[in-house]
């Protein structure tokens, strides 16, 4: 049975002056990206498990076929922040 999704399963992502709201699980086998997730420059999100490589613009898989992660972005400009980061949800409080 799946479980519904609840904020806890998104993280926010900072890259190049743009903020993301990104599914927490990699959609390739599940790894928790708040732990694998490393950022590229491109604003490109990479997991380190098994090294797949995710456009944080449009979701799409820029290295595999038939996984793309869930990302909306949520801020650019003045209400990013210029860190590149990856947050936690228990690090977010209400603010997401
Ligand atoms: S679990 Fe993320 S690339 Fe395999």
């Amino acid at each position: 049975m799946e479980r519904p999704l609840s904020l806890d399963d998104r993280i926010r992502v900072f890259a190049e002056g743009r903020t993301y709201s990104v599914a927490r699980f990699c959609p390739h086998a599940g790894n928790d990206l708040a732990d694998t997730g490393e950022l590229l420059p491109g604003r490109i999100l990479r997991c380190l498990a098994h090294r797949y490589e995710f456009s944080l613009d449009s979701g799409r898989c820029l290295n595999g076929t038939g996984m793309d992660l869930d990302v909306e972005l949520i801020g650019m400009g003045l209400d990013a922040e210029p860190s590149h980061r990856i947050d936690r949800p228990e690090d977010q409080q209400g603010t997401l």
